[in-house]
């Protein structure tokens, strides 16, 4: 039998108490499969007289994450405090220059500093493993980076957020409003007192930075994402979505274009009875298509102490069986320069939401200046939302704005908003319109 793996785990909130469990409850079954035992030889957090749940007494305390990660006692550094920058990155950055391997969860530090993290860890001949660090429970890290290791990836996408999913499925089911349903997510504790992070879509974008790189082999670049959030999100939307047979959903979508990648993400509409539609809550989804393997959909939680635990045990146990990948699946030294697709080449069908204005040639207006800029339309509808239908909610008054709802054929990013902003500034609209990507899924091209 070989030397036990010893561990020092950073962070004891919800992952890190959750991989204490584990480790405890599974230890008799990852010694076997590991063929040595795993054990924890330092803990570190904030405050050391919390009580956690699980057992620390035994285990020595660290009150700095950086003195643990660099301990000669450890030979595995489990990084599960979270933040981009601060003492979770000089922990990591401290640990791989002392040869340790490290175990993360952290997206935001591998989404800002991923690429030269993978460097350095390449240049001492150790292990950066992260597969919970993108959609939870879900092995895509682990999907892309060893079981597509022979492929070409064509594109990447998903619902990697489970708080936005969990708003838009509960608008939808329940015909509530955001502000509602995103007070009801901050009760429950799905989403943060402040939200901003994931409402804006930047926890996708996170997320979406990391699967790009390991997708296409470049740098990751979250700062080079377009990143819309759902808070422009209405129920007039989730309504005509529905009615129109489609669901919103907030989509991190990477695809290999003509001039560079294009990688976005944004509330989309999706037809309502594709398996992605289906996919709500806090559930995660990740769509890959690749050229040898073709389509494949991962669906499973994206969040929570047990599914994030089972993903950085994962990480562990591929260490203490001697695995040893590139980070980011190509060598950090071959990884290429992003480069950015543009994104008014988009092609795709747009949802586009308008308050006109009830006057005499409005919507002739509307329909020129689409036609300007060659944009088709599939359908068109003049709706009241049900919440404003007389008897049911507020009164329609004679000469309000009336919410017109087109779906377009295929056209371009650049011809969509030229149209809209033509429309917009003729005066024949009472607010900003709304426009909403339909997203052309990798089950389509199956049918
Ligand atoms: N929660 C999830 O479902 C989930 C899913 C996927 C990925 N992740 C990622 O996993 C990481 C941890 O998330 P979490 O939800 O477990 O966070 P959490 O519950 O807030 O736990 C963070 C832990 O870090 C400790 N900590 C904070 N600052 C510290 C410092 N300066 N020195 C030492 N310890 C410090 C805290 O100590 P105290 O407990 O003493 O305050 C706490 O134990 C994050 O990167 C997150 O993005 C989380």
């Amino acid at each position: 039998m070989q030397q036990p793996l010893i561990l020092g785990i950073a962070g004891l909130g919800t992952v890190g108490a959750g991989l204490l469990h584990l480790l405890d409850h599974h230890k008799d079954r990852l010694e076997e499969r590991a063929g040595r035992q795993i054990r924890v030889g330092g803990v570190s957090a904030r405050t050391k007289a919390k009580d956690r749940g699980v057992a620390l007494r035994d285990i020595p305390w660290f009150d700095d994450p950086v003195k643990l990660a660099a301990d000669p006692s450890i030979a595995v550094f489990v990084e599960l405090i979270g933040g981009s920058d601060g003492v979770a990155k000089a922990a990591v950055e401290a640990a791989l220059r002392a040869g340790k391997h490290v175990v993360t969860a952290n997206k935001a530090l591998l989404a800002e500093h991923g690429a030269e993290l993978a460097q350095l860890a390449e240049e001492h001949g150790v292990a950066l493993n992260f597969e919970a660090a993108v959609a939870g429970g879900i092995p895509v890290i682990k999907t892309l980076r060893e079981s597509l290791s022979a492929n070409e990836v064509r594109r990447v996408y998903g619902i990697l957020n489970g708080t936005c999913n969990y708003i838009l499925t509960t608008m939808a089911d329940e015909q509530r409003s955001f502000k509602d349903v995103l007070k009801e997510a901050q009760v429950r504790g799905y989403a943060e007192a402040d939200p901003t992070f994931d409402i804006g879509g930047f926890d996708t974008a996170h997320k979406l930075a990391i699967l790009t790189s390991l997708a296409f082999g470049t740098k990751i670049a979250f700062d080079q994402i377009h990143v819309e959030g759902i808070q422009t999100i209405t129920e007039a939307d989730i309504e005509a979505a529905e009615d129109m047979g489609y669901r919103i959903k907030l989509l991190g979508v990477a695809t290999r274009a003509e001039s560079g990648i294009e990688a976005r993400v944004n509330p989309a509409m999706v037809p309502k009875h594709s398996a992605i539609a289906e996919v709500s809550g806090v559930t995660n989804a990740v769509a890959i298509d690749a050229d040898y393997c073709g389509s494949l959909l991962l669906i499973g939680p994206g969040a929570g102490a047990h599914p994030t635990a089972s993903a950085v045990a994962s990480d562990i146990l591929d260490i203490a069986r001697g695995s040893l990948v590139p980070p980011l699946l190509t060598h950090a030294r071959n990884l290429k320069p992003y480069k950015k697709a543009k994104l008014g080449a988009h092609q795709g069908a747009y949802y586009v939401r308008l308050a006109v204005y009830d006057r005499p040639g409005a919507m002739a207006a509307i329909a020129k200046r689409m036609g300007d800029q060659e944009v088709s339309i599939e359908s068109i509808v003049q709706r009241r939302p049900r919440s404003a239908l007389p008897g049911i909610g507020a009164r329609v008054k004679p000469g309000a704005p009336a919410p017109v709802v087109m779906i377009t054929h295929e056209t371009t990013e650049e011809a969509i908003r030229k149209a809209v902003k033509a429309i917009e500034q003729d005066g024949k609209v009472s607010e900003r319109p709304q426009v909403i990507r339909i997203e052309k899924l990798n089950e389509d091209a199956r049918q």
